[in-house]
């Protein structure tokens, strides 16, 4: 008895000192320090590789119709530019070290988005395989970069639910459906953000109390959960974004006290 409750303790104890920080560095190092089955929901869009799309014009730079979008640029710190096989293979095991931290009864809300590359589909089952995805959710968000004459302008992202099997939505959520109908962010400088509903509805879809984001990017997750009353963790790498993250939560704070 006595020593369960001390590892509970130790748990807990470790936890705490991750709660409510934007923590900077390598995702993959950072998530591997902290304790296994800790977290009970994440939120997350990854970096999409985005410079090696052959279809809409960032693999040459230019862009297709939207030479001026921010994510030619790329990220402060980070070129969004592997190889595949690279990309898939990271982006694999940063869903192991995620779901090492869930809890039992947690959930993984993984944004990514699919692209044509070399004239075929590109869907993101390389990277999903073998997870256990209940379910694929529709983020429809109208326009995209790419305005390709070989096939259709895409409109939406999506968002894998990972779950442990333990996982549960909050009452009444099962009701929002499969396809989610969310505007773009426009008044964010970060190349790449969530608009803070589509965060809002992962969080407010799970009665978890401790959410993570592994790419924490602006700080959009952490805005969501403490208004959704949750506790969080962020994690980044790139010192502008946290940077961004902590004016843009501040400014959140200010604004609902
Ligand atoms: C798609 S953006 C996330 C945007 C975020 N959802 C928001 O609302 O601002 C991906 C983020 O991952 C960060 N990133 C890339 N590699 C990383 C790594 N190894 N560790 C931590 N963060 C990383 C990038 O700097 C970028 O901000």
């Amino acid at each position: 008895m006595n020593q369960i409750q001390l590892c509970d303790m130790l748990l807990e104890d470790g936890l705490n000192k991750w709660l409510g920080k934007i923590h900077k560095g390598d995702t993959l190092e950072l998530m591997a320090r902290m304790p296994a089955q800790s977290i009970d929901t994440i939120v997350t869009s990854p970096p999409y590789n985005l410079k090696q799309s052959t279809g809409n014009g960032m693999k040459n730079g230019n862009g297709g119709k939207w030479p001026k979008a921010e994510l030619i640029n790329g990220y402060a710190g980070y070129d969004d530019c592997m190889p595949h096989g690279e990309y898939v293979a990271w982006q694999r095991e940063c869903l192991n070290a995620m779901m090492r931290l869930l809890k039992p009864t947690g959930a993984i809300f993984y944004n990514h988005k699919w692209r044509v590359q070399g004239g075929l589909l590109q869907d993101r089952a390389d990277i999903v395989a073998g997870f256990p995805v209940r379910q694929i959710i529709i983020w429809r968000r109208k326009g995209g970069i790419n305005f390709n004459p070989g096939y259709f302008l895409p409109t939406y992202e999506v968002v894998y639910l990972i779950t442990k099997p333990g996982f549960k939505l909050a009452p009444k959520a099962n009701a929002l459906g499969d396809v989610w109908e969310v505007s773009q962010e426009s008044d964010n400088p970060h190349p790449a953000p969530f608009p803070p509903k589509l965060a809002q509805q992962c969080i407010g879809s799970t009665t978890g109390e401790v959410i993570l984001d592994p790419f924490m990017g602006s700080g959009t997750t952490a805005i969501a959960a403490e208004t959704e009353g949750r506790q969080w963790i962020g994690i980044e790498k790139s010192k502008d974004y946290c940077l961004l993250a902590k004016k843009r939560l501040t400014a959140h704070r200010e604004l609902s006290a």
